[in-house]
């Protein structure tokens, strides 16, 4: 199926807790406004882990998908918290919803 962003903004109700998505608004985790293309780790004042930067450059979609199915598995070391999405539609959906938002 096409990816679809309305039910990517669905999937993003689990992500709420610790990420908004107004440029500059970071919480537990960093703002995600124009997260896809955007640098790995390039948010001033978010104390990274220093595990994402070691594994990917840029946020393309690609490794998108990849993180946010095992975090903890792609991403060693990562302080994001969080299971991951293990429905790859879901990964999907959700990337192309964030990439309607900034960037
Ligand atoms: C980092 C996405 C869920 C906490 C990140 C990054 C992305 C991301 C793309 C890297 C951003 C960057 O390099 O600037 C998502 C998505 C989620 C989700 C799409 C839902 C599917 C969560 C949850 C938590 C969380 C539920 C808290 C329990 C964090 C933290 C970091 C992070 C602390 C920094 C990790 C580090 O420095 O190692 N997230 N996240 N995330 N996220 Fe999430």
């Amino acid at each position: 199926a096409a990816a679809d962003p309305a039910k990517g903004e669905k999937v993003f109700g689990k992500c709420k807790a610790c990420h908004k998505l107004e440029d500059g608004a970071n919480g537990t985790g960093p703002h995600l406004y124009g997260v896809v293309d955007r640098a790995v780790g390039s948010i001033d004042g978010f104390g990274y882990s220093g595990a994402l930067v070691a594994v990917a450059d840029v946020w393309d979609a690609e490794h998108l998908f990849g993180f946010l199915e095992n975090p903890k598995g792609y991403a060693p070391g990562t302080k994001m918290g969080f299971a991951g999405l293990k429905k790859a539609d879901d990964r999907v959906n959700l990337i192309a919803y964030l990439k309607t938002i900034g960037g």
